[in-house]
């Protein structure tokens, strides 16, 4: 074989078809642009009809194939529903990026059954659900090859305040990949996870005022002395998902800017004496 020469080719991935879970907006949007530009065909997974259409005609502009799935995809049944549509549609899904999760903002000793469960079934269900239907697929069609990524969050590696439902449901996306790595081994299928540290994506920023990411990335200790951008999430997603990561299965890669090297100041997140506890 010879070597390859430019970076579609030594992405490995062009014409590959894949599947962006949460793929409307956000660190999914960026994600499904970085694939198409390595040649991968979309389906864009999501919940919202106009942001999945929007992004599958921005792709389609890119001169990629590209599927609009509408669906609650952490549903099995209308999950596999969409899922069926869009293979019959591009044909069978090579890859997948699960995006959707979200977190609630409440102590632990306040945290109620509600609470719990809806962290579970955002972060974890609509993952595992949508895995297993590619995985199936894969297996099924003898592909022999894949890859699959969760979007984890350093929430799931140490401790997690304010957050309790949500870290460990991360905690437990980040145990699935490595037992998917495993079983999913013989069918040429890679499996891992990217643990991101602070994001400004459309909808964190939205909900703060200007800067503040960055300033309180300052105070909590992350050494690049910033939040990420979705481009850089998105950049180490096509690494995990392409060839350029071809002997790496069952990894949580931080992309935490150091966070977690330089020992998350976990006061920080604390209310001050007298503070209401509001979210950094
Ligand atoms: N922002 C951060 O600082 C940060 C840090 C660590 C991890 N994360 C993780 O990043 C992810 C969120 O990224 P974001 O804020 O860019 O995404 P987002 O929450 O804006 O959602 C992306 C898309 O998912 C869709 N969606 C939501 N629920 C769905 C469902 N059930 N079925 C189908 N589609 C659905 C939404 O409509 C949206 O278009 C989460 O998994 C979160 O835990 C974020």
């Amino acid at each position: 074989m010879s070597s390859p020469t430019t970076f579609p080719e030594w992405f490995g991935i062009e014409d590959k078809v894949a599947l962006i879970v949460g793929g409307g907006y956000g660190m999914g949007e960026t994600i499904a642009k970085h694939l198409a530009r390595a040649g991968c065909h979309l389906v864009i997974a999501d919940i919202i009809p106009e942001r999945a259409e929007k992004v599958a005609a921005d792709i389609r502009a890119m001169g990629r194939k590209a599927h609009a799935a509408i669906a609650d995809m952490c549903d099995r049944e209308a999950g596999v529903a969409a899922l069926e549509k869009a293979e019959a549609d591009l044909g069978g899904i090579d890859i997948m990026v699960s995006i959707v999760g979200e977190a609630a903002w409440v102590s632990f000793l306040d945290t109620t059954d509600e609470q719990w469960d809806l962290d579970m079934r955002r972060n974890v269900e609509g993952f595992w659900r949508c895995s297993q239907y590619v995985g199936r697929s894969i297996a099924r069609r003898e592909a022999q090859g894949g890859a699959i990524l969760a979007i984890a969050s350093v929430d799931g590696i140490q401790s997690s305040p304010m957050h309790a439902a949500y870290g460990v449901a991360k905690a437990g996306l980040i145990s699935l990949v490595k037992t998917m790595a495993v079983e999913l081994s013989p069918y040429g299928i890679r499996t891992n996870a990217i643990a991101p540290g602070t994001v400004k994506t459309p909808r964190s920023v939205e909900r703060s005022p200007p800067g503040r990411h960055d300033r309180r990335a300052k105070e909590i200790g992350i050494l690049l002395g910033r939040a990420a951008t979705t481009e850089e999430i998105a950049d180490a997603a096509l690494f995990l998902v392409s060839d350029m990561s071809r002997y790496i299965t069952g990894v949580t890669l931080p992309v935490d800017g150091g966070w977690m090297a330089a020992r998350m100041d976990v006061k920080a997140f604390l209310p001050k004496e007298g503070e209401p506890w509001v979210r950094p």
